[in-house]
């Protein structure tokens, strides 16, 4: 394995020890499809205005639909989620399959199971090397005060219990 190889493993790895929630963030492409994938890149900027940001990395298939996504929502998962991160993360032919959700903020799919939800609309993007930010201002958004998934060093964690199997 090459340096950089080992390099960028150390990386992710370091980076891991920073615990996060887990999100489910939305949006439909062009052709209006919908579209959802996981992300823990999620976090707040400004209070006033409402803007939160995420990346999202330029090899994913979903980089275009969000690039060019006039809104997204930002579902963050409670601790019961965790096969809903595990299906947004999949290569499943369909991401929403069995999952409820209803239209929302121009149309974008919200999942009617959340911690938290942040509808957007796209503020402006930032080049982020290999990722994107994607910096949203919250235009509506609900907290149902579930406890959270949390993700840390590469696995689901419980705050009360670290480290649960992922
Ligand atoms: C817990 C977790 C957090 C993730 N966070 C991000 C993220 O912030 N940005 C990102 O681009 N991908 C993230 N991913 C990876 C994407 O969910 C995954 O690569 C993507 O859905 C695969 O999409 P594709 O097969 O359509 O390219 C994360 C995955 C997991 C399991």
């Amino acid at each position: 394995m090459s340096t950089q190889a080992i390099d960028t493993r150390e990386f992710r790895n370091a980076l891991g020890q920073f615990p996060t929630g887990v999100t489910v963030i939305t949006t439909l492409d062009a052709a209006g499809n919908k579209i959802g994938m996981t992300a823990n890149s999620f976090t707040s900027v400004s209070l006033d205005p409402m803007l939160v940001l995420w990346s999202v990395a330029k090899t994913c298939k979903a980089f275009d639909a969000f690039a060019e996504s006039k809104h997204f929502a930002i579902h963050v998962l409670n601790i019961n989620q965790k096969h809903i991160s595990a299906q947004f993360a999949s290569n499943c032919d369909d991401r929403f399959k069995d999952i409820e959700h209803i239209e929302g903020h121009g149309g974008i799919p919200v999942l009617a199971d959340y911690s938290a939800v942040f509808q957007c609309d796209t503020e402006r993007l930032y080049d982020g090397g290999d990722h994107v930010i994607l910096l949203g201002r919250v235009v509506a958004f609900d907290n149902k005060k579930l406890p959270p998934l949390v993700f840390h060093a590469g696995r689901y964690a419980d705050l009360d219990q670290p480290v649960v199997a992922v």
